[in-house]
């Protein structure tokens, strides 16, 4: 039985179709095993080259692929949720309602989304303090410390903004008073410094630009769902993408103090 399955093997991984996806055989040298992992789109985002510290848990947290992971779970279950989801005023309370008693596993669904966003934006911020306790923001590192606040605003953007959706009592007023600290932003709030100076009316101001009018409704619910599933995600992705390229760029995780 083995024999035939070698026999069988043997002649797959000879074939065009095969050669043609995997460029390199299976010979066990440090060259090849490097070649494998380099041309491999999915493999290439792991390194080839691994400092010994990189594998320590103690070192990493593993948070950086944590919040990674997390992020991948919130999106996958984002894109299943928007299919029983409208966001007007008029359905999308009562589609939470109908995804969370009718839908076959809806609630499961709804939680796993839910529960992986609290944990990314709680992995992220310990991300965060991992990399301030291991210096990792100092040189070369610097520019993939900015790229990492651009993306923690973003976890946090998305948080927020996904919080107003089930649009329910507790999400409008949550949104209401998170919105108020926008009438305070320098220059462009009408409440904020040199704000009413530059024309900044609550009609005019970014605030208003946010919500879509001078207080919560409709147009905030639509607004926010077009940021929290498609613009934002995509931002934080491609910001994502360029914080593991520098992090290859950087020479690596960088080594304990
Ligand atoms: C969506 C959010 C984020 C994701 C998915 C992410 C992912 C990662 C991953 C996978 C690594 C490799 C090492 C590790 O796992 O610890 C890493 C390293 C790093 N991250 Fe993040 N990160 C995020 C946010 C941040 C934030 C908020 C900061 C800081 C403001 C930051 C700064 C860094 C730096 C400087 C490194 C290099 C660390 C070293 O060389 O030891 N990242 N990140």
């Amino acid at each position: 039985m083995q024999a035939v399955f070698d026999r069988i093997k043997e002649s797959v991984l000879k074939t065009q179709v095969w050669k043609s996806i995997f460029r390199h055989d299976y010979e066990d040298s440090q060259r090849n095993r490097l070649l494998q992992v380099l041309d491999n789109i999915w493999l290439h985002l792991h390194p080839t080259k691994l400092p010994r510290h990189g594998a320590y848990l103690r070192f990493t947290w593993c948070m950086g692929g944590i919040t990674f992971l997390l992020f991948l779970v919130t999106a996958v279950t984002g894109v299943l949720l928007m299919f029983y989801y409208r966001p007007t005023a008029e359905y999308a309370f009562a589609d939470m309602k109908y995804l969370q008693f009718d839908v076959p596993f809806g609630m499961f669904l709804r939680n796993m989304h839910r529960w992986a966003a609290h944990g990314m934006v709680i992995a992220v911020w310990l991300h965060m303090f991992r990399v301030f306790l291991t210096g990792s923001y100092k040189p070369p590192r610097e520019f993939n410390w900015v790229v990492g606040v651009i993306l923690l605003t973003t976890t946090l953007l998305l948080s927020f903004t996904g919080y107003l959706l089930p649009w329910d009592q507790l999400s409008i007023w949550a949104v209401t008073v998170g919105t108020n600290m926008a009438r305070a932003t320098p220059l462009l709030g009408h409440e904020g410094p040199f704000g009413p100076e530059l024309g900044m009316k609550p009609d005019n101001d970014v605030r208003f630009m946010l919500l879509g009018g001078t207080q919560v409704g409709p147009p905030t619910l639509l607004r926010f769902y077009v940021l929290h599933c498609i613009f934002l995600p995509l931002f934080l992705a491609v910001f994502i993408a360029v914080h593991f390229w520098r992090v290859r760029k950087d020479g690596g995780i960088s080594g304990p103090l």
